[in-house]
């Protein structure tokens, strides 16, 4: 089945790590989701020919929902969508700019929800739908939920809508969550351990599961890990 892929904050890091090695799976049309459309056309082009940039800012809902019906009148169904792109910011809870706290929820967690909305009527009609959200282990009420205050709190929440919503959708659909570990890109930083590619083989993992393999639940290096 030739399939529509849409991974957000695909530009760069493990978003950029992600199109790139599903784009070797040439059967699969990637849309490479990012804010700058011209750097992201040119990333696209010298990916591969079934790589297209679409315009996909998630910091405000009107605008973000402008950009996903752009997509669909463009491109049509999503069947796999990767929830990838985030921000960090640091700052301990009654120290933080609160403008900051709801932009990390808005970003991290809330544009993911309404992304999947959006996909989902569309992949419950085809009877078929893989979505990953690229989570945290600090994320994890099981590690602790380490981390800036904000950041956890978000990925707390991705995980808690992973794990309810794919209770609520038939099981033909498969909805996951995933730690990528620490990575070397803008938000892990250079002295990470792990390569942007060894962070994405997750969610490739992830995307490529079959009509009986598990959803709702979270990852790290493709096997199951506590929430
Ligand atoms: N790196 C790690 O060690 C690590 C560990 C655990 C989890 N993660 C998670 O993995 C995911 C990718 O992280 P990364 O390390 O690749 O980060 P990164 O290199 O900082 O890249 C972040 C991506 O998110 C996009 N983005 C940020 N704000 C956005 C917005 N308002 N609208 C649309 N796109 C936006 C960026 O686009 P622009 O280029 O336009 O800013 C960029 O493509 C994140 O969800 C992160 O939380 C990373």
């Amino acid at each position: 089945m030739k399939r529509t892929v849409l991974v957000s904050g695909g530009n760069r890091g493990i978003g950029l790590a992600i199109v790139e090695s599903l784009a070797a799976q040439l059967d699969d049309i990637l849309l490479l989701g990012c804010r700058n459309i011209k750097e992201g056309q040119e990333r696209a082009t010298s990916i591969g020919h079934n790589v297209h940039a679409v315009e996909l800012d998630l910091s405000k809902n009107d605008v973000l929902h402008h950009h996903i019906s752009s997509i669909m009148k463009k491109h049509g169904r999503i069947d796999v969508l990767i929830n990838n792109a985030g921000v960090l910011y640091e700052g301990d809870a009654l120290k933080l700019d609160e403008s900051l706290f709801y932009q990390t929820m808005q970003i991290n967690a809330m544009a993911a929800y309404e992304l999947m909305r959006a996909c989902l009527p569309g992949m419950i009609e085809n009877n078929y739908g893989r979505i990953v959200n690229m989570s945290s282990g600090w994320g994890s009420f099981a590690e602790g939920l380490g981390g800036p205050f904000s950041y956890s709190v978000s990925k707390a929440t991705l995980n808690a809508l992973t794990h309810t919503l794919a209770r609520q959708v038939p099981d033909t659909i498969k909805i996951n969550a995933m730690c990528p570990g620490w990575v070397r890109t803008d938000m892990g930083g250079q002295d990470a351990s792990r390569s942007p590619s060894e962070g994405a083989d997750t969610a490739i993992f992830l995307t490529n599961l079959h009509n009986d393999g598990p959803s709702g639940r979270f990852f790290r290096d493709r096997k199951l890990i506590s929430w």
